[in-house]
């Protein structure tokens, strides 16, 4: 594991407030990035090629520059970024964490990069083999029986998860219409069991900040699907009840839906199989490297129990005599993602397993708990926990003291960090937090960030007390201000200015 530099990881030098031109307002007529040769192939009419019905009307309005300026224009505007390159990144849930660059280099190899996913299997074995080796590596961490790889992200693996869990009710004539969900779950549980087509119930958490087990017990009948847990929740705690969830669940006839985007707290200590889980989504962008964010392909692969795995996806690459062949289980619900899913973040992930193995795997978790847990410690005088008692891998602090005192709340805090050269952690998630700053440190960072961001929260704290006005302007160092959060949602402007020449 790679550490990030000692200190404050300021990237405050190379974020003027100056305005950056478009690449359409430095553009010249004419110019271009590159020329293709002259060729002898006879041109044809564009109206031969393609239907005059989806010709457009006028020529779409592109900018026209040297391929220097466009090198120049996006190296400018990528020193304005903050990044999990540059610097900490601890948004609580999200596990922005550093990535190894010898992943790059694994997806970078055009043996990989270069294949099409239509050759047959005869042509891919070595592709094959990769996509075996990694579900044989996920199910040995999970405690499951078998995957599917194709998910694109942890929200596409939640709907996958709920479809095969619907598959399987309605294969035993079963037709049941609520999941459960508790009240401190990511925004994306309750959209994907609507999206599968249940209805949410909400159970709530206790003063401890776990899953209320006799509200649970409540809630609990016959046409309860199945329950979505993540286990560390989004409160970053572990579920310490989760055997007794787990056999209430069953008891009714549900499933239990593990949402792993906290899996990277628990890796190689405790599997998810073993809590008496039968559906597991990984996000492989947060555990297993791939940089998470940014809009660059992500892979949520969904693991199953053994009376789940005849409703996997398919294909499915599997182990055939000495070699590998593409299989589709008997009554799989069909796709979820064409192709193989994003098959080079899937070869990102295997690189990252085989590099740690099982023992640096382990290492990971720990460091990633042992982090989360000296921040919480280290930050109490300032920003109380939630919760206090250990946490996981990530930790929910509350600004309420700085708000009763000084009226500064979690967001003017989140924003003073960036003039700090921190990223911001997680604000007002989850819902259930007054004043809500979450931290995922990530196993990633060294003590000396640690106490680095520590004494920035503390410098923090002293501009509370003296000057709490300024602290509602920040960031005032940032390329960008303060900005009305609510409007950009409200408003939302997706396009280029399309007057632009
Ligand atoms: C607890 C939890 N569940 C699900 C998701 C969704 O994952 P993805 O962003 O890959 O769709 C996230 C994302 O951060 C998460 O934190």
């Amino acid at each position: 594991m790679t550490a990030s530099p000692a200190g404050r990881a300021s990237s405050a030098p190379l974020m003027g407030r100056e305005a950056e031109p478009t690449l359409f307002e430095i553009s010249v007529p004419g110019r271009r990035a590159y020329q293709l040769r002259t060729t002898d192939v006879p041109a044809r009419p564009l109206t031969e090629l393609v239907p005059a019905a989806h010709l457009a009307e006028a020529p779409v309005p592109i900018a026209e520059v040297s391929e220097r300026d466009l090198v120049a224009h996006v190296t400018r505007l990528s020193h304005r970024q903050f990044s999990v390159d540059l610097g900490m990144y601890p948004l609580g849930s999200c596990t922005m964490k550093y990535n190894p660059k010898f992943c790059d280099a694994v997806a970078a190899d055009p043996g990989l990069a270069s294949v099409h996913p239509a050759a047959p299997a005869a042509l891919t074995q070595g592709w094959l083999q990769i996509l075996v080796e990694l579900e044989e590596r996920l199910c040995a961490v999970t405690g499951m029986a078998a995957a599917t790889l194709q998910p694109a992200a942890g929200a596409a693996g939640e709907l996958t998860g709920l479809l095969l869990m619907r598959a399987y009710h309605e294969s035993r004539g079963d037709v049941r219409r609520r999941v459960i969900i508790p009240d401190s779950a990511h925004g994306t549980n309750p959209a994907s069991v609507t999206l599968g087509g249940y209805e949410v119930t909400t159970v709530p958490s206790n003063d401890r900040g776990l899953v209320d087990l006799e509200a649970l017990r409540g809630v609990l009948g016959p046409d309860v699907a199945g329950i979505m847990l993540t286990n560390p929740n989004t409160l970053g705690l572990f579920e310490e009840e989760i055997v007794e969830i787990a056999a209430a669940v069953h008891e009714v006839g549900g499933l239990l839906y593990y949402d792993g985007a906290n899996l990277n707290a628990i890796l190689g200590v405790v599997r998810p199989g073993d809590m008496g889980f039968d559906i597991v989504h990984m996000n492989l962008h947060k555990t297993f490297a791939t940089p998470h964010g940014g809009g660059g392909p992500g892979a949520g692969p969904v693991a199953v129990a053994a009376h789940l795995v005849d409703f996997l996806p398919g294909p499915r690459a599997v182990r055939e005599g000495a070699g590998y062949a593409w299989a589709t289980p008997a009554r799989s619900i069909g796709r979820v993602h064409g192709w193989h899913g994003n098959a080079l973040v899937l070869a990102r992930a295997l690189a990252y397993i085989h590099v740690h193995g099982a023992e640096g795997l382990t290492r990971v978790a720990q460091h990633a708990v042992l982090n989360a847990n000296w921040l919480r410690r280290r930050l109490a005088a300032i920003l109380p926990a939630a919760h206090d008692r250990a946490c996981m891998h990530e930790c929910t602090l509350r600004a309420t003291p700085l708000k009763d005192a000084y009226g500064v709340r979690a967001l003017d805090v989140a924003k003073a960090l960036l003039e700090e050269g921190f990223h911001a952690p997680t604000v007002y998630f989850p819902l259930i937090v007054d004043e809500a700053l979450m931290f995922e440190p990530t196993e990633t960072e060294s003590p000396q960030t640690l106490e680095a961001l520590a004494q920035a929260i503390e410098r923090i704290a002293e501009r509370a007390a003296s000057d709490p006005e300024g602290l509602h302007r920040a960031p005032q160092t940032t390329p960008v201000a303060r900005v009305d959060e609510a409007r950009a949602a409200r408003h939302l402007v997706a396009t280029a200015d399309a007057a632009r020449p």
